[in-house]
Parts: C-alpha cells; structure tokens; sequence
C-alpha cells in the first residue's frame, strides 16, 4: 500500500524548520488547499502533515474514518509536562482517553443541556443590559456571560456579576498559560524530547501544572462539599461525583476533566457571541432582517425564550454564516492517523497529523 501516494503539496523541510506557517496560519493553508486541491500534504523531516480543506473530505475522512483518527499528535510540553496527560483535548487514545470520553460526554448531550436553559436565558439578559450600558465594553460582557454559563454547566457555581470574581481570575490565569504552551513552536523539547531530562528545563511547567491542578482539585472538593451537605445544584461535577464508581477516574482525573470543560466552553462561546457582534456591525443590511423577524415573531413587549427558536429562521441563518465567516478553532485540533486512511487514490499514512481546517 505504500505506493499509494501522499495528499499532494508542497516541497518537504528539513526536521528543524517548522512545516506549518508560523503566522496567518488558516490564510496560508487555504492558499495551499486553494493550489493543491481539498487535501494537502507537508513534510518535516519525516514527519507528515494533512491539511483537510473541504467540507465533503471532512466528512468522509473525519467522520466515517473518524475511529482512525481519535487519537492526538504527541504534545510534551502542553499534553505530558503541564497537564500531565489528563486534558482530554490533547489525551493520547487508549484506556484514559476512552474513561475521560464517556465521563464528559453523557453530559453534553442536547438533552442534558435542556436543563440549563433559564439559567442560560438569565444571562442573556445580563449581558444584553450590560450591552446597553456600557457597549465599548462588548468583549467583557461577552466573557462575562460566557464564564458565568459554563462555571454554572462544570461547577454549580452561582451567576458571578463581574470579570474580577476572584475565581474566575485565577481560571483565566491558567488559561492564559495553557495559551502560551500551546503556541507552534513556544516549547524547543517538542522538537527535542530529550530536553525534558535537563535539569530545570521544565521547572515554569512544572509550576504552572501545580496550580492548574490545585484550582481544578479545589472546585471538585467544594462541589464534592456542597454534595454532602445536600445543597449542590446540578452541575457536570456533580454528575461525576455521584457516578464516580462507574466512570473509574481518579480524584485528579475527575479534576482536569471538569477544569477542561471550562477551558473548552469559556473563551470559544465569549469569542463566537464577539464574532456575531461584528458581523451585525459589519452587514447591516443582514442585521436588519433578523430584527425584522424577531419584531414579527416575538413583538417588542417581551424577550425570546428558548420555545421561539423553531420560529427564528433567519436568526439561526445568521449565526451559522458567523461560524462560518469566522471560525473561532480556525485550523481545527490536531488528530493523529492511528492507521493508514486512503481518500480518492491518496494515502494519508499512519502517524500523519491532520487538521480539519475550519477556515
Ligand atoms: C462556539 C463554541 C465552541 C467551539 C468553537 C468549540 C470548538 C471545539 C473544537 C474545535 C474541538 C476539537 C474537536 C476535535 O477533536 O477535532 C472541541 C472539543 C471539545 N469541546 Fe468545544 N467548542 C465550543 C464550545 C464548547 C462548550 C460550550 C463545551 C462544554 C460545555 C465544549 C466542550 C468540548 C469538549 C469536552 C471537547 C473535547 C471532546 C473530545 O475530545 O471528545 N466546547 N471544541
């Protein structure tokens, strides 16, 4: 099979010089995409990147090949050194991917997210008074209502009415390392594993994973509280709790995994309502018929609840085409091929690393 070729694109680079853009990233892949066709190969040393750029080769490739491609590209200083293997985002598959996997999916299904509804409803119309009285500050409101939401989803936690609730800045704090760790080539022992064995080397790491895992391990011991003493609401953690028997995860497990959902709902869901924003600004026109339609539908009386959303067309029209003129993941996560994947006639090898490229 090894004579099938490669996703074609361009010449291979030497190991040590980095084979993706190191700026304007989703801009230079589409260039790629838009030269070589919906997948593209690059080459580092022998290590070989796929860059899937159309909607059909995602579907056929992540999806219905999807079981080859759970698994994730070996990260040392962001997935082994500073979360130590237990941020479901970078887990590696195998036996803790697949505990982490079940753990945080019973919870995030659509029916489960019934049940968040008011609360979500709630801080709608904070953020929408916000917006009216203070709008140059849209961004904040937005993260404001973002991290409110998703503290309630993971934790229970009570509407935090400010960006400077002490917890919420101690979260921000670890994201903001998660961040800078994650950045294409910030860590060198990413290109030289060896690196890590040098003595300190890893120390900031090694730091910044002990106060992740002391702010994770501090929320599931106040949820963990509130459980004992009846006065837990529901919440993602609390679930986990109760059903930690069954999902067969360690105290510190259970921590990460409730601590990466607010890493995965927070900023996304505060940049995506930012993004709507400017999309309004920038179409009014667009913006004009979905307040045609919510002053048909809903009157000026009242605000939309969740039961209106059927009758909104226009509305979810418009928040998809956001998605999709500014995707907030731009190049996607990186997957590893756990075996070979073969799309139209080419090979996309066992060990490649492949991007779904949202942009
Ligand atoms: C607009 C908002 C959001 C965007 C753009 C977004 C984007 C993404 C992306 C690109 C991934 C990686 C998918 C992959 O493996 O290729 C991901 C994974 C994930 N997201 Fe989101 N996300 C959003 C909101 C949320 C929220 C609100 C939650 C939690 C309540 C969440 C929880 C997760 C989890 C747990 C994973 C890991 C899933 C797994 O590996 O099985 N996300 N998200």
């Amino acid at each position: 099979m090894n004579d099938i070729p490669l996703p074609p694109g361009p010449p291979a680079r030497w190991f040590w010089s980095n084979a993706l853009p190191a700026v304007n990233i989703a801009h230079a892949l589409a260039d790629l995409v838009r030269e070589y066709g919906p997948i593209v190969s690059l080459r580092q040393g022998s290590q070989v990147i796929v860059v899937i750029g159309s909607v059909e080769a995602a579907a056929d490739i992540m999806e219905k090949e999807g079981g080859s491609l759970v698994d994730r590209p070996r990260s040392i200083a962001a997935g082994e050194m500073l979360s130590k293997g237990m941020r479901i985002l970078m887990a590696r598959s195998g036996d803790r991917f697949r505990r982490l996997r079940k753990a945080v999916h019973t919870h995030l299904q659509p029916k489960v997210a019934e049940a968040y509804q008011d609360m979500q409803r709630e801080n709608a119309m904070i953020f929408i008074l916000d917006m009216l009285n203070d709008p140059k500050n849209h961004q904040k409101h937005a993260q404001r209502y973002a991290a409110s939401v998703i503290l309630r989803v993971a934790y229970g936690k009570s509407v935090p009415t400010s960006n400077a609730d002490p917890e919420v800045v101690r979260i921000h704090r670890v994201m903001e390392h998660f961040q800078v760790v994650m950045r294409p080539g910030a860590y060198l022992v990413d290109r030289v594993p060896l690196l890590r064995y040098w003595p300190g080397y890893g120390k900031q790491l090694a730091e910044w994973h002990h106060e992740e895992l002391e702010l994770y391990r501090h929320q599931l011991r106040r949820v963990d509280s509130e459980v004992d003493q009846n006065k837990a609401g529901p919440s993602f953690t609390k679930t986990l709790l109760e059903n930690a028997k069954e999902h067969q995860l360690s105290t510190d497990e259970m921590s990460y995994l409730a601590g990466s959902l607010f890493g995965a709902g927070s900023d996304t869901t505060a940049v995506s309502i930012t993004v709507a924003i400017m999309a309004a600004a920038c179409y009014p026109a667009a913006q004009a018929k979905v307040h045609e339609e919510l002053n048909m539908v809903i009157g000026s009386d009242r605000a939309p609840t969740f039961k209106d959303s059927g009758s909104l067309p226009q509305l979810h029209a418009f928040l998809l085409e956001t998605f999709r003129w500014r995707p907030v993941i731009r190049i996607g996560f990186p997957h590893r091929a756990t075996k070979d994947v073969f799309w139209r006639g080419y090979r996309i090898p066992e060990g490649a690393t492949v991007y779904g490229c949202h942009w």
